[in-house]
């Protein structure tokens, strides 16, 4: 029973009726699930409004989002300059027609050829990471004429056909829908393991995140993605980065991959090119690799990839995140944040690890489910952080790309209380 006396537990009796309602029709009618897991944490969120890197809930309360969707709102939720470019490009554009060459999308196009590293040329929109990563394999697939992929068991990329298969695949044979013998899964930063994987040179790609998310962003080693791509090149698989959470300044590169000096063959971005406005992602090839584009013009078809108004904000987000003073920020931030949070843990423990790449951080904690109870902590305390889901011992911890001193001062007293709060339950 809740406190209201149902056995609704996701109702409290200090909620206002638009949330209740909100609650109400989400378990009816939308992700029953959700609700109800949330709830037997005790989280209750429904977000009104929301700015910068602050939300409301529909009850008022105030919110440090430090989640960002996975990197979705790195510039803040309704950054100025986006609103104002998507509301400008909505006075003359709509949606387009995907069968034709675009202003926005050419533009869109050329920039991202010049701003990723290497030879990569091509770019196919999706209006979604899930989708781009099918692209991406798709597209090393026809290249290379092999089906294998190899991936990490820990990973995520998506929850669409192909990107469901790679990284864990438990909700893809959930679905009916896995391919083990396409896709081989092998343990982050082990490079023996990659070698034994690509030694039989039937692999069309690696997929890796640069930093896997969901596995609580552990940092890889030195070598790791570096000698990755070397054994791509020994064996002839193509190395595909999944940027869409690494990518777009977050580790005070522009793409993580650079900060390893890696050239990958296929670049994947999604969640921040939205500018958290307008859905779009991006699969951006090397040119020989994606020469099918010539060979079958309609090799891939998307309505609304590359939508109009989601290219002109993405090259607006382009502007700003590859802005060499927004990438000092970053790395400064991270300085800062991390000085504040090693504090906290000499002073107060708990807190085991502190991961960091810029502004992409992963807390692991002192206690296997130590991720899932600083997120209920924190949302006691007015700050949303979420636990990686693949490690539950560790909290995905991921402040935005302009966030300043004052507001990371206000996040690390809010963290202590949390950190108090969780610690005590241990006692
Ligand atoms: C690393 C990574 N790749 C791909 C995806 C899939 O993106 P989308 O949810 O837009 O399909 C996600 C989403 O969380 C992600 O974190």
């Amino acid at each position: 029973m809740s406190e209201s006396g149902t056995s609704r537990p996701w109702e409290s009796p200090d909620q206002s009726e638009a949330k209740r309602r909100v609650l109400a029709l989400a378990h009816e009618y939308l992700v029953p699930g959700r609700v109800e897991t949330f709830a037997q944490l005790g989280i209750q969120l429904t977000i009104g409004r929301r700015e910068a890197y602050r939300f409301w809930d529909l009850d008022g309360r105030e919110f440090l989002d430090v989640h960002l969707n996975g990197g979705t709102y790195n510039l803040g939720h309704r950054h100025p300059a986006l609103v104002l470019a998507l509301t400008e490009a909505l006075q003359t554009l709509d949606i387009g027609n995907h069968h034709f060459p675009s202003a926005a999308r050419a533009e869109l196009a050329a920039r991202l050829a010049a701003c990723t590293p290497g030879d990569l040329h091509y770019t196919v929109f999706a209006s979604g990471g899930g989708e781009a990563v099918d692209v991406a394999i798709k597209s090393a697939r026809r290249f290379t004429g092999r089906r294998k992929v190899v991936a990490m068991a820990s990973g995520y990329h998506g929850h669409t056909g192909l990107s469901g298969c790679a990284g864990d695949d438990a909700n893809a044979r959930y679905f009916a829908s896995d391919r083990p013998d396409e896709f081989v899964k092998v343990p982050f930063n082990d490079l023996d393991a990659m070698h034994a994987a690509l030694r039989s040179c039937d692999v069309a790609a690696v997929i890796l995140e640069t930093i896997p998310a969901t596995y609580g962003f552990p940092v890889p080693a030195d070598d790791y993605l570096p000698g990755v791509a070397s054994l791509c090149r020994e064996y002839g698989a193509l190395y595909i980065a999944d940027e869409v959470q690494t990518g777009l300044g977050r580790t005070g590169w522009l793409w993580g991959v650079e900060a390893w000096g890696v050239q990958p063959d296929i670049l994947v971005t999604g969640k921040g090119l939205s500018g958290g406005l307008y859905p779009i992602a991006a699969t951006v090839l090397r040119r020989d690799v994606g020469a099918w584009l010539k060979d079958n013009a309609w090799g891939h078809v998307s309505t609304f990839g590359g939508a109009e108004p989601g290219c002109v904000v993405a090259a607006r987000v382009l502007d700003l995140c590859s802005d060499p003073a927004t990438l000092a920020h970053v790395n400064r931030m991270s300085d800062y944040l991390y000085a504040g949070l090693d504090d906290l843990r000499s002073r107060l423990g708990f807190v085991q690890e502190i991961r960091r790449k810029g502004v992409v951080m992963g807390l692991v904690f002192d206690s296997p489910t130590g991720g899932l109870e600083m997120m209920s902590a924190l949302y006691q305390c007015g700050v949303w952080a979420l636990v990686a889901g693949f490690d539950r011992a560790a909290l995905q911890f991921k402040p935005g790309l302009l966030v300043d001193r004052a507001y990371a001062d206000e996040l690390l007293s809010r963290f202590e209380s949390a950190l108090q709060a969780a610690k005590s339950r241990h006692r």
